[in-house]
């Protein structure tokens, strides 16, 4: 087949991972006879430099007109001036909204050769399989009104907590669906004691639950669901939750695979066109150092195959191979070893 596929590095750590996604997707594009056209474009910091914008109006044009988008990371100290009028992180949400991307997957599996590097006990991290599915375009970050103000003389500053029936609706039915090639359980996560749109996010969970009798839905305050990830990790099966709260559960899931940078991210809407990046930031402490784990991009890029491209047996075939060069023994910094980010790259690319 043929592709297109846009690539934004970002900043930080992001050009060196994404450099070593590229290279496995070559491999598979000749071990498979398919044909990617790959396109590098600014976002981010990067593109506030040159361009004076986070994100252009040509490159979201050159996002929405590719099959798929791999992404490294965004941010950095120099870009993190409160008073800014741009930032990094407003690119990647406008690239998300703009993309129309509003479901964001990120499978947390644990290594049993990895288990030593997360602070959880051995015995707790046995058997984790979790898929965390984030609404990601509505909800805190996008919510109207937002901004400062002066009120009765008083600096103010105001963010919207705001969901419509139908954005709950679509990414609780995408939740189900994806329970069902797993174990067919579905926790719905909210704070529906406190918070008005987790009473609607409850009822509409109830409504889909109830159309699919075949997976079974819990409901868990968010509060309760961030200690359950760490008392009893093994029991949840898909975590369906509003955009903040999977922001925070996520990062806090990803400590039980031992390091951030194992994770990938898939970006889900209406269309075909996917988003697709690890769940680490851009790591500015070891930003060209060539030593950051390119295995978060990398399993991103088998996401990219399976969601946007059909091609599930390529996706596995990269999975397998990282599967595999982690039980061997290799290593980045973050897991205890040496290996370099090309180095850890060529053993998985190796293995395919
Ligand atoms: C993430 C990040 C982003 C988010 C930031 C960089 C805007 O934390 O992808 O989890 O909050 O969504
Ligand atoms: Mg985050």
């Amino acid at each position: 087949m043929k592709a297109k596929i846009t690539l934004l590095s970002g900043d930080g750590i992001g050009p060196e991972v994404v450099a070593e996604a590229m290279r496995v997707l070559d491999f598979i594009a000749s071990k498979y006879n398919h044909t990617f056209e790959f396109k590098e474009r600014l976002m981010g910091g990067c593109s506030i430099d040159k361009y004076g914008s986070s994100l252009t109006d040509e490159t979201l044009a050159d996002c929405q007109s590719a099959d798929a988008v791999l992404l490294g990371a965004v941010g950095g100290p120099k870009w993190d001036d409160p008073a800014a009028k741009d930032r990094p992180e407003r690119g990647l949400l406008a690239l998300r909204k703009g993309l129309g991307v509003f479901a964001n997957l990120r499978p947390v599996k644990v290594h049993p050769a990895l288990m030593e590097w997360s602070p959880l006990k051995p015995e707790k991290l046995q058997g984790v399989d979790i898929l965390v599915v984030r609404e990601l375009t509505g909800g805190l970050y996008f919510g109207w009104p937002k901004g400062r103000d002066i009120k009765d003389g008083r600096e103010r500053a105001v963010d919207t907590l705001e969901y419509y029936d139908y954005e709950i609706r679509r990414v609780m039915e995408l939740a189900f669906k994806l329970a069902k090639g797993r174990k067919k359980k579905v926790t719905s996560v909210d704070k529906a004691n406190v918070l008005e749109s987790s009473r609607l996010w409850r009822q509409i969970a109830t409504k889909v639950g109830a159309e699919n009798p075949d997976v079974e839905l819990d409901h868990m305050l968010v509060d309760t669901a961030s200690m359950r990830l760490i008392t009893g990790p093994a029991w949840m099966d898909v975590i369906v939750t509003e955009n903040m709260f999977g922001d925070i559960l996520t990062d806090e899931a990803s400590v039980l695979a031992g390091s951030m940078g194992m994770l990938p991210s898939a970006s889900l809407g209406e269309s075909t066109v996917g988003l697709y990046e690890p769940i680490h930031g851009s790591a500015p402490d070891i930003a060209g150092k060539g030593i950051a784990n390119p295995i978060g991009t990398i399993l991103s890029s088998a996401m990219l195959l399976r969601y946007s491209l059909k091609l599930a047996d390529e996706a596995a075939d990269i999975e397998k191979a990282v599967e595999e060069t982690i039980t061997n023994g290799a290593r980045t910094a973050d897991i205890g070893g040496k290996l370099t980010t090309r180095q850890m790259a060529d053993k998985i690319i190796k293995r395919m």
